[in-house]
């Protein structure tokens, strides 16, 4: 923000100038994050609550107003768009894409890296001319970043046009924190640094008819040494599989095509229950006999990740023969000192039992390439990794620093140039696997769920496979939403072209 807009936003909340002393402010007005609390991992059970509901002093809160969220980040964050929405309207709001007619824009944020935040700060720059124009309107930081300590005192300092922050433990809270904002003079910041209970029956805007995400598990206690993650969303909390398998039935019901079970360690599924031995394998088990086509999961751990699983993943059905295997670095000098707690003969160990029991499986991953003081040597056993393993798709980045991680104490010898031509290294042979994965289907006929027209023609439809790769096609406009077969003609550099069959 330059000094002009600075003036401008203190001139809308004069009253809302933060104290010097944030630390005494804090405690006086705020629950503000720590990141040091948030690694305290507490023993104190975790509450199942089965009964939320809109406090009657909040009914009608919203009608006559419009909300507008505009989500960061993954498949987590945008789930909590959807619920945040569902909240918002059962408190009467309506739903809007254009933030000039918008009574309050929430922005759903990711701490990943630095560019996913920088991302957010330039937003919150310019939302300023909005609010500018409708000193009414309210703006609000929510997701990953505000449970960041160094964040929240930034937007105190440099913000403060926004009018709530609040965490990922208190998205339940949303009708209190609104009417706070809406009363108060202050900005309202509420983040609570232990993470919550676990809520069921929130109300969901789902976003999609075809597709729908369902959470299995909230949190991440892995603590690798260059994420947030475990500080942003507190300790590792499983859904009750009968919950869940009550939330997929009414989605098979409802007509949905697909499900996307979500959890940062979807592999730690369970191990927090201590009266029922219970895993993602089990649920994968049971999840397989409802009547749904298709049925994924993400991320997995190649750690927690057990031979049950593999066994029941084997046997296919609705069960997607697609796994997101993130594995970092291909090293093992580095694999430790990110403290992923595998190596790379065990990584191998995981792939070979995989493929061996699901021969066509699709695997993808994540790798991070410039962690500190990473060698070339280091860096080209990421390549061989890739190779040897032979992924189909991955997700590339630099190593970014991220404030409270173990990491970003650490001294770095690598210099950034180095770090990019890596990445570019990286992703031509990330490319090559990619080409000849979808070559080999050229001729092939394959299944795909068709979700709607492509987005650069009407008159073309674009759909996934099981394996998530994009098909285009031309094909009767009443297969939106249905499962059709398609022959593959030619294979682009990231998706595949193909014909109608039936
Ligand atoms: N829970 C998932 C990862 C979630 S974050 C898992 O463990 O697989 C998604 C990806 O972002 C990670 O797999 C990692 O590759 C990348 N990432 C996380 N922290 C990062 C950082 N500090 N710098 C660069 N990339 C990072
Ligand atoms: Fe982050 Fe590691 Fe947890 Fe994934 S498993 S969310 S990379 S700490
Ligand atoms: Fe980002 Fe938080 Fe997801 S940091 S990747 S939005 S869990």
């Amino acid at each position: 923000m330059n000094e002009e807009q600075r003036l401008a936003s203190q001139q809308i909340k004069k009253d809302k100038q933060p104290a010097k002393d944030y630390s005494k402010y804090f405690e006086q007005v705020f629950t503000a994050p720590s990141l040091k609390e948030a690694k305290k991992r507490g023993k104190e059970d975790v509450k199942y609550h089965k009964d939320f509901e809109i406090d009657e002093q909040f009914a009608n809160m919203g009608v006559g107003r419009k909300f507008y969220i505009r989500t960061y980040g993954c498949q987590m964050n945008e789930h909590d768009t959807e619920v945040m929405a569902g909240i918002f309207m059962a408190l009467g709001y309506e739903p809007t894409e254009n933030i000039e007619e918008s009574d309050i824009v929430l922005l759903n944020t990711c701490a990943i890296r630095e560019g996913a935040e920088n991302k957010v700060f330039g937003e919150l720059g310019f939302l300023l001319k909005y609010k500018r124009k409708n000193p009414n309107m309210l703006i609000g930081v929510c997701g990953c970043m505000s449970q960041e300590e160094n964040v929240v005192k930034r937007i105190l300092k440099q913000y403060q046009h926004v009018d709530m922050v609040f965490g990922t433990h208190n998205i339940h809270r949303l009708p209190t924190i609104l009417k706070e904002a809406y009363l108060s003079k202050e900005m309202v910041v509420e983040v609570w640094s232990k993470e919550g209970d676990v809520i069921e029956n929130l109300p969901k805007k789902r976003l999609g008819s075809i597709k729908a995400w369902v959470n299995i598990m909230y949190g991440c206690d892995k603590f690798c040494t260059y994420c947030i993650v475990p500080y942003t969303r507190g300790k590792e909390r499983s859904r009750r599989p009968e919950e869940i398998i009550q939330e997929v039935r009414s989605l098979a019901a409802e007509g949905y095509q697909e499900i996307m079970l979500l959890g940062q360690n979807v592999n730690a599924y369970g191990k927090d229950f201590d009266d029922i031995t219970y895993g993602l394998g089990d649920l994968m088990k049971e999840l397989s006999t409802i009547d749904i086509p298709r049925i994924r999961f993400t991320t997995s751990h190649p750690r927690d990740f057990d031979d049950y699983l593999i066994e029941v993943l084997a046997q296919k059905g609705n069960l997607v023969e697609h796994i997101h295997l993130p594995v970092q670095s291909g090293s093992n000098e580095i694999l430790k000192i990110m403290a992923r707690k595998y190596t790379r003969e065990h990584f191998l160990q995981l792939v070979d039992k995989i493929k061996t029991a699901i021969p066509d499986v699709a695997l993808t991953t994540d790798i991070i390439v410039g962690y500190p003081n990473e060698t070339e040597e280091q860096f080209e056993e990421t390549l061989s990794l890739y190779r040897e393993v032979g992924f189909e798709m991955a997700y590339t980045y630099i190593y970014s620093a991220r404030e409270g991680t173990p990491a970003a104490k650490m001294q770095d010898n690598v210099p950034d140039d180095v770090k990019k031509q890596r990445l570019d290294r990286l992703n031509e042979v990330v490319r090559e696997y990619s080409a000849k994965a979808l070559e080999k289907l050229v001729g092939t006929e394959i299944e795909v769920l068709v979700e709607g027209s492509s987005k650069r023609r009407d008159d073309v439809l674009a759909g996934y496979t099981r394996k998530n790769r994009l098909v285009n096609f031309e094909g009767p406009a009443d297969s939106v939403g249905k499962l059709v077969t398609v022959k593959i003609i030619e294979a682009k550099s990231h998706s595949l072209v193909g014909e109608f069959i039936k």
